[in-house]
């Protein structure tokens, strides 16, 4: 059987299952959502933010793209943070890196893969910007980890220097901003970075609006 069919089959099952438990699951999901989070994470297959942290359908609103970045050329990115912040008035935002991460791997190497290449050339800059810290790291993979827990704090960072999350910290006290790494070897996700709304950024993002 293909594995595609397979989730057809589950789906099915599940859906029936869910009415089974509870007959009026669907009818409340399907009016409105109200996830209190936004999860920006890897692509990567084996890294599901509703499952590895045990969520259930509308407590979450999803991002995902290769190696987790916040990019501000990024117009998908930037259209769900919008609408995560001031439509659904989300708490927190979640950045969330991984151990054994392609894109980190790929960025730390010198092969080309198309055009993704211009892709991985904005983790590259984060290398570049933590050569030193990461370098002085002995093994490969001790490089890698730290690379990816400052790669997960400068996109925590990237967001705050967002015109999205400067005037929601100017007018409310939300969204608090978090920055995680998932080890996909033992399922256990590690807390790296906060920033709590509000938090005081480098003067030269500051963004006031003077009109
Ligand atoms: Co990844």
């Amino acid at each position: 059987m293909d594995s595609y069919y397979r989730l057809l089959k589950n789906n099915a099952e599940w859906a029936s299952s869910q009415v089974a438990e509870d007959p009026d699951y669907f009818h409340r999901l399907a009016s409105h959502q109200h996830p209190e989070i936004m999860w920006i994470g890897c692509s990567d297959s084996r890294v599901p933010a509703d499952r590895i942290t045990g969520t259930e359908p509308g407590e979450i609103f999803v991002h995902r793209n290769i190696s987790n970045m916040v990019l501000s050329t990024d117009l998908n990115l930037l259209s769900v943070l919008q609408f995560a912040v001031e439509i659904l008035h989300v708490k927190h935002i979640i950045v969330c890196g991984h151990h054994n991460c392609g894109g980190i791997k790929a960025a730390m190497q010198d092969e080309s893969y198309g055009l993704m290449d211009q892709w991985i050339w904005n983790i590259k800059d984060v290398y570049r910007m933590h050569r030193a810290e990461i370098e002085s790291k002995q093994g490969e993979e001790e490089k890698r980890q730290l690379f990816t827990l400052l790669n997960v704090k400068e996109q925590v960072l990237n967001l705050a220097k967002t015109s999205i999350i400067q005037n929601a910290w100017n007018s409310g006290n939300y969204p608090h901003l978090h920055g995680w790494v998932y080890d996909v070897r033992d399922g256990v996700i590690h807390t790296v970075f906060e920033m709590p709304a509000g938090t005081e950024i480098d003067n030269i993002y500051k963004l006031n609006r003077k009109h």
